[in-house]
């Protein structure tokens, strides 16, 4: 079975959920503690074995370029200054046996047609897609979603997509798959449907932003027409997929946080700070000084 080499980070978006901070910068370089949400999904792909990052970007996106690049000014300062551990944290943003390679979506045309921008450097291998703004936190030594992800296609030799319960409530907020139990924590999927009202889902069955997809998959983006909210849906390339060949939906029980909202984000930062090495103690006293003195 082919092994997952490149991952497709749709950074595209215009962040709407979180303006003003989105206005002149990407949302997924907002940090959590102290990583950008970029960062977070890059290491999450290089952990399951990627080397090849190809971000699908748009205008105002050029700090994550940056990001990724040597800063070259920065650390010969910190290196005069004799910085060496805030050296070592700049240089080690990302490791030298990865290449990122950025490709401009034209116009924010859906995160379907995001993914079909990333088609010329795919070309038909199966790849990873990560959606930053969704943070996966896992238990500790458990591998990260998109390594477990990668695992499974091995295994199965079938497109997985990562799934989540959420409250009826709220399906219109997810693309929602049904599908039959195949073994522990995988289900064959049937069908998937792009934000359905709670009383027309067919499942509570949530995508939680990260996929392992068949090169396949751009033969049926590039002959979609607009979708749900006007977009090029992803949703609606897989649901004309597994017509034609199998896919899974893979219940992963990281904690997801949604960090392109503003509630979770919060979470984020207060989970993530209370594990944080450097602050996480202090932290914890300082919550919870906050909640006796309400
Ligand atoms: P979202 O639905 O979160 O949209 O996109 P958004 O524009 O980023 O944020 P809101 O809803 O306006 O607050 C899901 C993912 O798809 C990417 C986004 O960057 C995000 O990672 N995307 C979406 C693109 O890359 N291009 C698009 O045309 C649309």
């Amino acid at each position: 079975m082919q092994k997952i080499k490149k991952a497709v980070f749709p950074v595209a978006g215009f962040g709407s959920r979180f303006l003003p901070a989105t206005k002149a910068q990407p949302k997924e370089m907002l940090s959590v503690v102290d990583k950008p949400l970029i960062q977070y999904a890059v290491e999450e792909a290089v952990e399951a074995g990627i080397t090849e990052m190809v971000f699908i970007t748009g205008r105002n996106k050029r700090a994550i370029e940056d990001h990724f690049d040597t800063a070259y000014e920065l650390e010969s300062e910190l290196e005069a200054a004799g910085k060496h551990a805030l050296l070592e944290i700049v240089r080690s943003v990302i490791p030298n046996n990865i290449n990122c390679i950025y490709i401009r979506q034209p116009a924010a045309l859906g995160l379907g047609h995001a993914v079909l921008c990333a088609r010329p450097v795919v070309g038909d291998e199966p790849f990873a897609v990560l959606l930053a703004d969704d943070l996966m936190d896992v238990r500790p030594g458990q591998k990260s979603v998109t390594a477990q992800m990668a695992d499974l296609y091995g295994q199965e030799g079938g497109s997985i997509v990562a799934v989540q319960d959420v409250l009826r409530e709220f399906t219109n907020q997810y693309g929602i798959v049904s599908g039959t139990a195949y073994k522990p924590n995988l289900e064959r999927m049937h069908g998937i449907v792009e934000k359905p009202k709670p009383e027309d889902a067919p499942s509570t069955l949530a995508v939680a932003g990260r996929y392992v997809l068949s090169g396949k998959i751009f033969n049926y983006l590039e002959n979609l027409g607009k979708g749900s909210g006007g977009e090029i849906q992803l949703t609606d390339g897989i649901a004309a997929m597994l017509k034609d060949e199998p896919v899974f939906a893979y219940r992963c029980d990281a904690k997801r946080y949604d960090c392109g909202s503003k509630l979770g984000y919060l979470k984020a930062s207060v989970a993530l700070g209370l594990k944080h090495p450097d602050v996480g103690e202090e932290f914890a006293k300082y919550l919870h000084e906050l909640m006796n003195a309400k």
